[in-house]
């Protein structure tokens, strides 16, 4: 058996082992994930053949949600590092594994902690929301977590007087005040996947098929939203495209949703929206993508990379977490 090389994996953030071409890697996936009570969560981010395998395949909550009741011994999450940091923080007394330690996100890196931090200093009787897409000393700065699923309910839960900072992605900060009517102070980070949507090519695919609805994440920016027949999370966007009678949509968020979106709905068509960039059709998010089935299998096999957090701050971030789940489930969110 080939010995894992611990400081490589730090290095690289990933098992770099070949897998035996004899084997049938799937397979071998659900022979280990059984002898091992694992549970695999997937983001609808991720490439279509991880969430053809994932015991549960969701958007941002729902994987919270699954992580803070999951009855396995080991979460491995194919997702990004954030996701899988908030499973450790729900549920500390489980290995909680990611294939890639450099799976990140844009817009978590937007919001420095010592920044953030300073902040908050600065303005003092303020409640702060942050969305999920936060490392974990954001977290634990913050008052409430919300997702793109509940952000919305979430500031709305609050007294209409409460002062509100909102980090970091000021297109869904943007977004939720336009709609609550809300003075919020807004942080200026951003996901680089949702702001590379080009409204032009967007109006230009709506030109060749008039008959298409245009949906769009909220982390898009405004212009896009404006000209969007349906705003939600990844859920909401999912659940729409089913009860919707409409055959075509233009669907303006990372593109490994539409894998969910197809299987829902077989006879309906799906265009992803196109970037900025000419050279590409569609928008992929390259830390979701790092995340492979061979990554998936070594990780499985060898109980690697883990994420670890100390103590204290699991503590500290747990709380805004929790609120977040319990303000959703009275909601039934
Ligand atoms: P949701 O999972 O809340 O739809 O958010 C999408 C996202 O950007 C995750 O990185
Ligand atoms: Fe982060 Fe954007 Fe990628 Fe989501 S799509 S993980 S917000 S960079």
């Amino acid at each position: 058996m080939n010995i894992v090389n611990k400081s490589e994996i730090v290095r690289l953030g990933f098992i770099d082992i070949d897998v035996d071409k004899s084997l049938d890697i799937i397979e071998e996936i659900n022979r280990m994930r059984k002898k091992k009570n694992a549970v695999i969560l997937a983001h609808f981010y991720q490439d279509g053949s991880i969430q053809d395998i994932a015991d549960f395949v969701g958007d941002s909550l729902g994987l919270s949600q699954q992580a803070a009741k999951t009855g396995a011994d080991i979460i491995l999450f194919a997702g990004v590092h954030f996701m899988a940091e908030t499973a450790k923080i729900l549920a500390p007394e489980k290995k909680v594994l990611i294939p890639d330690l450099q799976a990140g996100c844009s817009l978590a890196d937007s919001c420095p902690p010592d920044d953030f931090a300073a902040f908050i200093k600065k303005h003092p009787g303020y409640t702060v929301i942050s969305y999920v897409n936060t490392t974990a000393d954001i977290k634990a700065l913050t008052d409430i977590i919300c997702t793109s699923t509940n952000a919305l309910q979430i500031v709305e839960s609050l007294p209409e007087d409460e002062k509100i900072i909102f980090a970091p992605d000021r297109n869904l900060g943007n977004y939720i005040q336009s709609v609550t009517g809300r003075e919020m102070l807004i942080w200026d980070g951003a996901c680089h996947v949702h702001e590379a949507f080009s409204l032009e090519r967007i109006l230009e695919l709506k030109k060749q098929n008039p008959d298409a609805q245009i949906i769009a994440h909220p982390e898009c920016e405004k212009q896009i939203l404006i000209v969007a027949d349906h705003i939600g999370s990844t859920t909401s966007l999912l659940n729409y495209t089913v009860r919707n009678e409409g055959k075509k949509f233009i669907v303006a968020t990372e593109s490994g949703i539409l894998h969910q979106m197809q299987k829902e709905s077989p006879d309906k068509l799906f265009i992803p929206a196109p970037p900025n960039d000419s050279t590409c059709a569609c928008n992929d998010c390259e830390y979701m993508k790092m995340i492979t089935l061979k990554k998936i299998y070594n990780t499985l096999k060898y109980e690697l990379p883990e994420i670890t957090l100390e103590q204290d701050l699991m503590d500290q971030a747990r709380g805004s977490i929790l609120r977040m789940l319990e303000i959703s489930d009275r909601l039934k969110l």
